[in-house]
């Protein structure tokens, strides 16, 4: 009786596992959908180094974005102005320049309004405008990064 028992046991348990790794049909019908949604950016086709730059500096943008409003929060404009500048047109590590040649147009254009945001919000940090207008600096400079982002890519041809 007890070896009965355990064996109806193990064929519950199979069959649990069994319900659980076999989702239902719309569920499946749903991830298809997402592998095979069509990504309709622009690729920008750069080599691994070249990707691996503009990586880099978005992730210096996001780390700007951060620090201006950590800035903000605490009314700190040295830290705003700090956050910002490094991330301005000029700032080491700014890549527009190196790969002017590679990148098209457009992305230059919306890379110079960000930089340029921050170039902005730095200049006003120095200049002590109030948070509110940093704050719509600020926004008016996401915007660059958003627009781009619903643009472009990248996808690395070698
Ligand atoms: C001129 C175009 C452009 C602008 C402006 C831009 N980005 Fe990007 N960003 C890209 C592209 C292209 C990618 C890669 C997206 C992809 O391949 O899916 C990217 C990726 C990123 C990533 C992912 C980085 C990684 O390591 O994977 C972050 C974070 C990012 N951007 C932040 C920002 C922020 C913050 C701003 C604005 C302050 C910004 N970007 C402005 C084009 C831009």
């Amino acid at each position: 009786m007890k070896r009965v028992s355990v064996s109806l046991v193990g064929v519950l348990a199979v069959a649990l596992v069994a319900q659980a790794c076999s989702r239902p049909p719309e569920e499946k019908g749903a991830e298809h959908a997402v592998e095979s949604a069509a990504d309709a950016r622009e690729p920008l086709r750069l080599g691994g180094h070249e990707r691996d730059l503009v990586l880099a500096e978005m992730r210096l943008m996001l780390e700007s974005t951060e620090g201006v409003v950590a800035g903000l929060a605490r009314n700190d404009s040295a830290a705003i102005e700090q956050a910002a500048a490094r991330s301005g047109r000029r700032a080491p590590g700014t890549i527009d320049q190196e790969l002017h040649g590679v990148l098209p147009e457009d992305f230059l254009r919306m890379g110079e309004e960000a930089h340029g945001g921050f170039d902005e919000i730095a200049q006003m940090a120095r200049d002590g405008a109030s948070s509110e207008a940093m704050t719509a600096r600020l926004g008016a400079t996401l915007h660059a990064c958003t627009s781009c982002h619903a643009t472009y890519r990248v996808e690395v041809t070698e």
